[in-house]
């Protein structure tokens, strides 16, 4: 690793001075703008010459806090500022993640300190920012001082102003899900598009503003400038959205008509101007009270970032988020690994085998309840002899791990209810010997993948963890998906809330504790911290494979993933879906937008140290040639570099395995199709490589005729050239194995 880092104090301006100073990344290309106007911070940012966001104001609104004496602690953090004093410095490091799309991370950027002073109520707050090449990251500190101590936040008005009508690519701002379809639209139409956008079929739903919308928002300027907005490092804080001022807007957070959002009153406008149209604000996830933030100084707020380039591929590439985030908190990593998995799973999202044991049942109390007098309905999928074959599928197939669902009592009942005391994460069903099918799986050199659906009660799961985590000790898992299905209990809070993120923040440090991994569905989406963090090996936080037997979605969707929800860490997509027609075998008759070669070329492009190959064995034993890519592919890389990339349109991606000399190549696109001319140019030279290309067959359709593979070796060196040609909703994969 090398550091280095110079630090010089910039002349002390004077107090009231209006003047910008100009802050410019490593390379020139970016270059920020700070100064204090008529008492309020504001800042912009230029890439190449080009306006990424004009003059934005920063600033957080306070609440009332009952237990204030006569104080100052619900004045607003807004205006009546003076710079006090400036810093930059630079910095520049290479570190290596434990595991990661490359081995080796840059972390190079100048940094800029503004030291804001609020004379009248004597209290200070610091903007930090960081200047990189591929974008700005900056965050709002408060150090220890006498008249800020303890506060509330009611709102924080980060604004970003955009320069124009750009194209968006956003999921509609809801405290509770991001289990929805991206829509692509202009600014100035997601206000007509909002009320379609809402996935109100979602078991937790609550939407905010009809111009609301989630981050990692992506977007592209008329000119063809990308810009992501999201955020990193978010700790002890609510999750941010971004609420977009538009010619309609009369005052922030306005009330949704037939709004879900049913427990928490919006804050009310807010009592400062407005800015201009094509603004988003910021938009804090409140907890059950309404509130956006309980703060005690020394504290700071999550990083705000913006990524842009004029090349849509480096915003793939951009460690930004991750740079921003710190470095690994734990001593020991070595029990982290990559892992690809199969499971327990499909079949009952599909809706042909069930996670509960009994129907005869309509309620059930955990601690009388005696499932041995129970009568079985003869579905529950996580019995002892389906276990042990997809254990036998995994060992003879090459997968670390195998995921049951569905194992431990309480099914019958466990999803919105209200139910407090929902599972106990202990007792397995009758038909579920623990200790039997771990000694089966180890003796065949796999480990069994735990799963705690929590129903979202939250105090419940926090009551059994460190029994939880113990009995997944003694039996050897070092894995746990965890899920937050429903609103949250109790009642009010939002799955994105300051106190939420610190649940599941706090889930991570004790499962870290266990040298346990942990894999959360429908937590927070990801801002980073597995830099910090490494055991969160992967979130769901988006609509996954799951949704392909709930309706189908968009082909595009796995292309603009990778753009917007990927940016703050892994996704367990769960993808490999082989039968994608459910109807052929079940009662389904959703099916999956996608062919078999694009099915194998998400393990590329959907970067994830986690892999499920998600089907069912006997769907894989079928067509065991293209699964034969599943087997070969690593999860964990030295290397990676992005090909061509269009958000929503299509992505291209090489890898090469960590610790190997061998190349993975995937490429995916959206119901258009796409012709991809690839130069070997990366692979070494002189080295000849056996390449065996997964395509799609020239009559390949995702909705036609998804399941027309072709499978072509040959061997090529790096002079070599392919030609790739992708179906509509298809893609392709490629193998390059060192000879
Ligand atoms: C939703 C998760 O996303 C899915 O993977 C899981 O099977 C169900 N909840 C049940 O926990
Ligand atoms: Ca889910």
């Amino acid at each position: 690793m090398t550091l280095k880092k110079t630090l010089f104090t910039l002349a002390l301006l004077s107090a009231m001075t209006a003047a910008a100073t100009e802050v410019k990344s490593p390379n020139g290309n970016i270059v920020l703008n700070f100064r204090v106007e008529q008492g309020r911070p504001l800042y912009s940012v230029t890439y190449k010459g080009r306006d990424v966001i004009l003059p934005s104001h920063l600033g957080l609104e306070l609440a009332k806090d009952k237990h204030a004496s006569k104080g100052l602690k619900e004045t607003d953090l807004m205006d009546g500022f003076t710079l006090h004093d400036e810093h930059t410095a630079t910095f520049d490091e290479t570190w290596q993640p434990v595991w990661g799309e490359t081995r080796d991370i840059r972390n190079h950027y100048v940094e800029y300190l503004a030291e804001l002073y609020q004379p009248a109520w004597q209290r200070r707050m610091l903007l930090r920012f960081r200047v990189y090449d591929d974008g700005v990251g900056f965050r709002y500190e408060f150090p220890q001082q006498k008249q800020l101590n303890y506060f509330l936040i009611k709102e924080e008005r980060t604004e970003f102003a955009m320069a124009g009508d750009h194209t968006a690519w956003w999921l509609p701002g809801d405290y509770d899900t991001q289990e929805q379809e991206t829509q692509e639209t202009r600014l100035s139409e997601i206000r007509g598009r909002f009320q379609k956008a809402v996935n109100w079929g979602n078991s937790s739903v609550a939407v905010f503003s009809p111009t609301g919308v989630q981050t990692s928002l992506q977007m592209k300027t008329q000119d063809g400038l990308y810009i992501n907005l999201h955020e990193a490092a978010c700790l002890d804080y609510a999750t941010m959205h971004l609420e977009l001022v538009d010619n309609e807007t009369r005052a922030l957070t306005t009330q949704l008509e037939g709004s879900s959002n049913r427990y928490t009153p919006n804050p009310g406008p807010s009592p400062y101007p407005l800015p201009k149209p094509y603004t988003f604000v910021s938009h804090l996830t409140p907890d059950a009270t309404g509130l956006k933030g309980c703060m005690q100084t020394p504290c700071e707020t999550p990083w705000r970032t913006i990524i842009v380039s004029d090349d849509a591929r480096d915003m793939l590439a951009s460690n930004l988020i991750l740079n921003l985030n710190e470095p690994c908190k734990l001593d020991d990593t070595s029990w982290i690994h990559p892992t690809k998995y199969c499971g327990v799973w499909w079949e009952m999202i599909v809706g042909k085998s069930n996670w509960h044991y009994t129907d005869d049942q309509p309620s059930v109390k955990l601690d009388s309840f005696d499932y041995r007098k129970a009568k079985p309905h003869g579905r529950h999928a996580a019995n002892n002899e389906k276990v042990k074959r997809y254990i036998d599928f995994a060992a003879k197939n090459g997968l670390d791990q195998v995921l049951v669902e569905g194992w431990n009592i309480g099914w019958e009942d466990w999803a919105n209810l209200w139910k407090r005391d929902v599972f106990d994460f202990q007792t397995p069903y009758p038909d579920f010997d623990l200790k039997m099918l771990n000694d089966y799986a180890h003796s065949k050199g796999v480990k069994l993948l735990m799963h705690h659906e929590t129903s979202s009660s939250t105090q419940n799961y926090e009551r059994h963890l460190e029994d939880a985590f113990q009995l997944m000790n003694r039996y050897g898992y070092d894995a746990v998906k965890t899920g937050y299905v429903g609103d949250i209990i109790p009642r009010g809070d939002h799955h994105y809330s300051q106190s939420m993120n610190n649940h599941y923040l706090h889930v991570i440090r004790e499962a870290a504790k266990h040298h346990i991994m942990v894999n959360a569905h429908e937590a927070t989406r990801p801002t980073g911290l597995c830099r910090t963090y490494p055991n969160l090996v992967g979130n769901e936080s988006a609509r996954g494979t799951e949704y392909e037997a709930f309706g189908g979605s968009n082909p595009n969707h796995t292309c603009i993933l990778p753009f917007t929800r990927l940016q703050g860490g892994p996704m367990d997509y769960t993808p490999g879906i082989f039968e994608t027609k459910l109807s052929t075998w079940s009662d389904n008759t959703s099916w999956a937008r996608i062919t078999i070669a694009g099915s194998l070329a998400l393990y590329l492009t959907m970067y994830s140290p986690l892999q499920m190959a998600a089907d069912l064995p006997e769907h894989y034993e079928r067509y065991d040639d293209a699964f034969q890519f599943i087997r070969d592919v690593a999860c964990d890389w030295d290397e990676s570099i992005y090909l061509e990339a269009e958000p929503a349109r299509y992505i291209t991606v090489a890898r090469k395995a960590k610790g190997t000399d061998n190349w993975f190549l995937g490429g995916k696109c959206n119901e258009d199709g796409h012709q991809s001319t690839v130069r070997l140019d990366f692979l070494d030279k002189g080295r000849k490589y056996l390449c065996t290309i997964y395509a799609d067959a020239k009559d390949a359709h995702y909705e036609t005729n998804p399941k027309a593979y072709t499978i072509t070796r040959r061997t090529v060196t790096s002079k070599d050239v392919l030609k790739l040609r992708e179906a509509p909703g298809g893609g392709v994969a490629v193998s390059l194995i060192a000879q």
